[in-house]
């Protein structure tokens, strides 16, 4: 299959390309990139007033299956992602059973390869069961295509865990991934903890039971030299964590949500809206000013969605029974596009650089350019259509999106992967 994509506005930073110019596709390969490309033979889809761009990759995604096929799925989810415009996935192992041992991770790429709608790159758990007790079988996932370790919704409790895990596992050149959260002192709460934990009733969530656990972390990424990434921080002073880290030439790096930085504790107003329930929480104004800050001055490398689809019925709960997490992958080209790009805090380059070329770093797959040779992972996105959040619904499973009813500007239209179509005029296909 052969397509000749004409007069899209192409931004690659990697391939020092901003500029008018048409990109043929032949195979699964890029076969030219340049001016007035001839057809020949190849389908000829004009994307005049298009933005394109080395393909999205979205590095912390709940696909919920095996085990919770009632909040959503590889196919679902998946689907989701390529509306959303990405053209790959790192799936969370917080999978029921635990994706913690190669078999696991060979299910998820299987199905995957068979139902999917992007690239789906697994990270396996790094404590077996998630428990943070023993290591997970590590050398097996990464034989079976594990890309990275986590315990995603968890804290690994103990440093000497932690340690074990790092020193053992570093030898297989695999990003670790925290989501930092300090049990005994986060407990059971809520929300952020400060006016709005107070107002609402509901026991806080401190700043601190994240930064601690930040701290620690890259404490016992310098001591055993492995590879540390931080899920989702949400904190100033966590940021700051990262950024004297980096300073120090630790190999640490950060992602950032769209609602971490678009939201915060505020929203929940007098509503107790569930779908404003995530962990780590909404924090404050200045939190969120603050990572939209570490995002323009290059100290949050990567934007992800921590997309976390759950069934209507479990969010419909007491906000205190319900469970953690928004979705947010069919959104969050949309919500950078009007909140950082529009307002002028960030340019397409640095937008690439954080939603694709950052998060294949990372997980340490193979680098995508608009280049003669690349793999054809590309998204295209109408930067200028306006459309609002949830109004026809979601390809995702789930409708807990935390953003539904806001109007948002810029929409996936185009997506390719490997050189297949996966999404065709803003529908997938
Ligand atoms: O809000 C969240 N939801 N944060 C996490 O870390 C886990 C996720 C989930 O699995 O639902
Ligand atoms: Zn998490």
């Amino acid at each position: 299959m052969a397509f000749l994509l004409k007069s899209a506005h192409v931004v690659d930073p990697v391939a020092g390309i901003d500029g008018i110019v048409d990109v043929k596709i032949e195979n699964d390969r890029i076969a030219e990139v340049g001016e007035n490309l001839s057809a020949d033979g190849a389908e000829v889809i004009d994307l005049s007033g298009k933005v394109l761009v080395p393909g999205l990759v979205d590095m912390h995604v709940h696909l919920r299956e095996p085990g919770y096929e009632h909040k959503g799925t590889i196919e679902s989810e998946t689907r989701a992602a390529a509306k959303g415009g990405m053209t790959g996935v790192c799936s969370m192992p917080n999978t029921d059973p635990v994706t913690d041992n190669g078999v696991t991770v060979e299910y998820v790429k299987s199905v995957a390869e068979r139902e999917g709608h992007c690239r789906v790159f697994p990270a396996g758990a790094m404590t077996r069961g998630l428990k943070g007790e023993i290591i997970s079988e590590m050398g097996d996932m990464v034989a079976h295509g594990a890309v990275a370790f986590t315990d995603d919704g968890h804290g690994v409790q103990g440093a000497g865990m932690l340690r074990r895990a790092m020193d053992y596992g570093k030898m297989f050149d695999k990003v670790f991934m925290s989501h930092c959260q300090d049990d005994d002192l986060v407990g059971e709460g809520q929300v952020n903890e400060g006016v709005v934990s107070t107002r609402l009733g509901l026991l806080g969530w401190p700043a601190e039971g994240e930064e601690i656990q930040i701290a620690r972390d890259i404490a016992i990424a310098r001591l055993t030299g492995a590879k540390l990434h931080i899920q989702h921080i949400s904190t100033a002073r966590g940021l700051d964590l990262v950024r004297a880290a980096k300073e120090e030439g630790l190999p640490v790096t950060c992602e950032a949500t769209p609602h971490h930085m678009f939201l915060t504790e505020d929203a929940i107003g007098e509503t107790y809206d569930t779908a404003l329930k995530v962990n780590p929480p909404l924090r404050t104004a200045e939190d969120a000013a603050a990572i939209i800050e570490g995002v323009v001055d290059g100290s949050v490398d990567a934007i992800v969605t921590d997309h976390a689809p759950h069934a209507a019925w479990e969010k419909a709960r007491e906000f205190e029974l319900a469970p953690f997490g928004m979705t947010g992958i069919e959104a969050s080209l949309a919500l950078v596009n009007t909140n950082l790009v529009k307002t002028g805090k960030i340019g397409y380059a640095r937008m690439v650089e954080l939603m694709s070329i950052a998060p294949r770093r990372i997980l340490g797959l193979d680098p995508v350019s608009i280049a003669a040779g690349s793999v054809a992972d590309i998204t295209v996105f109408d930067p200028e259509v306006t459309w609002t959040v949830g109004a026809e619904g979601y390809e995702s499973k789930a409708d807990n999106c935390g953003f539904a009813g806001t109007e948002v500007c810029g929409r996936a239209t185009d997506v390719f992967v490997g050189g297949k179509r996966t999404l065709c005029d803003g529908v997938v296909c």
